[in-house]
């Protein structure tokens, strides 16, 4: 069975607020088993609307998905019911949200809080001692004694919330976890620290991940593909090596990367490139980012341009139509 585990086709959504913002546009990616993608742009550029969208967790009155297709394991997550899909958040798929310091109750012990994450999903109704060792022992996955889980979330560390976040993440074993900047709220050293241990995690539960972040240190470190964000698009997506070391890359890469650096950059924050992202209200004709292009032609600013493909790396821009 080589299906994907999950493959996001054709991907637009809208907020429906005084006007209409077009936040996503038709993107297409996929995830294979154990594997993770980083998707990687300004703000505004769409990622957290993507996650909430895969989810299911778009705002109710103003959140619209326009057309697409999300296939989790071959089936559509669009045709499920909303008690289908509160069985699939957590148990398949779950989400560290971007700001998780506000994720965790301040009131309910952090051994409850995992507790409960585990008893919503628990179908076999298991014994309250065994899903108390299932406590501990996520506990001591993320790094915290388990007796320390009769404390509330005010007595631990940024560091610590954050593993606290991680180890309800992770509770139900989900195939996929999508973590939206999940260290962008830490100090460095921490950052560092929470990212080994998503690492490692990953590797020891074979966990596939989308990783969403402003920081390329992070995408070399974690990530096997990347895909790249502006406006609301993929402008370009590969495998990381395609990403870091390929001589071709859309303008919009190249000036987000500075210069594109190596794999072994420690961590580099994405640069800032001169000019705004257009108002997603009122999106500009042709490629998206032709305002902002050092490289505009005459095409680029009525024609979308289609991504070129080579091999695995794509790249919508008009520069390399010719080259296929
Ligand atoms: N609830 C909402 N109502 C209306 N517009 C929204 C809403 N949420 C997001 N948007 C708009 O949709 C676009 C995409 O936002 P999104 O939050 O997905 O960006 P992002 O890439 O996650 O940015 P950041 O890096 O700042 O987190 C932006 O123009 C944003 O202003
Ligand atoms: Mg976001």
């Amino acid at each position: 069975m080589d299906e994907k585990l999950l493959a996001v086709k054709n991907l637009s959504v809208v907020y429906k607020t005084d006007e209409v913002v077009y936040a996503v546009n038709k993107i297409n990616f996929d995830i294979g088993r154990k594997e993770t993608i980083g998707l990687v742009g300004e703000t505004g550029a769409g990622k957290t609307t993507t996650a909430l969208a895969i989810l299911q967790l778009l705002p109710e009155k103003t959140g619209c998905i326009t057309e697409g297709k999300i296939l989790y394991r071959g089936e559509d997550l669009l045709g499920k019911s909303k008690r289908e899909m509160g069985l699939i958040r957590g148990a398949h798929i779950s989400m560290i949200f971007q700001d998780p310091m506000t994720s965790l109750n301040p009131i309910m012990t952090v051994g409850d809080q995992i507790m409960e994450s585990l008893v919503i999903h628990d179908h076999e109704r298991k014994h309250r001692k065994t899903l108390e060792a299932r406590v501990d022992e996520l506990l001591k996955l993320v790094g915290i004694q388990s007796r320390r889980k009769g404390e509330y979330p005010h007595q631990f560390s940024g560091g610590m919330k954050q593993r606290v976040v991680i180890a309800i993440a992770l509770a139900c074993a989900p195939e996929l976890l999508i973590a939206d900047e999940p260290t962008t709220a830490l100090d460095v050293t921490i950052q560092a620290q929470v990212l080994d241990l998503m690492e490692d995690l990953k590797e020891k539960l074979g966990t596939s991940m989308i990783m969403i972040t402003h920081d390329l240190g992070v995408v070399a470190q974690t990530c096997d593909k990347v895909a790249i964000m502006y406006a609301g698009e993929i402008i370009e997506k590969g495998t990381v090596q395609d990403i870091f070391e390929a001589e071709k890359h859309h303008p919009y890469t190249i000036g987000l990367f500075g210069s594109i650096p190596d794999l072994q950059v420690e961590t580099r924050r994405l640069n800032p490139i001169e000019g705004l992202m257009p108002d997603p209200t009122n999106l500009p004709l042709g490629c998206k980012f032709h305002p902002r292009c050092k490289f505009c032609m005459e095409i680029c600013r009525h024609e979308h341009p289609e991504p070129r493909v080579f091999n695995e790396h794509a790249i919508a821009c008009h520069l390399f139509e010719k080259e296929v």
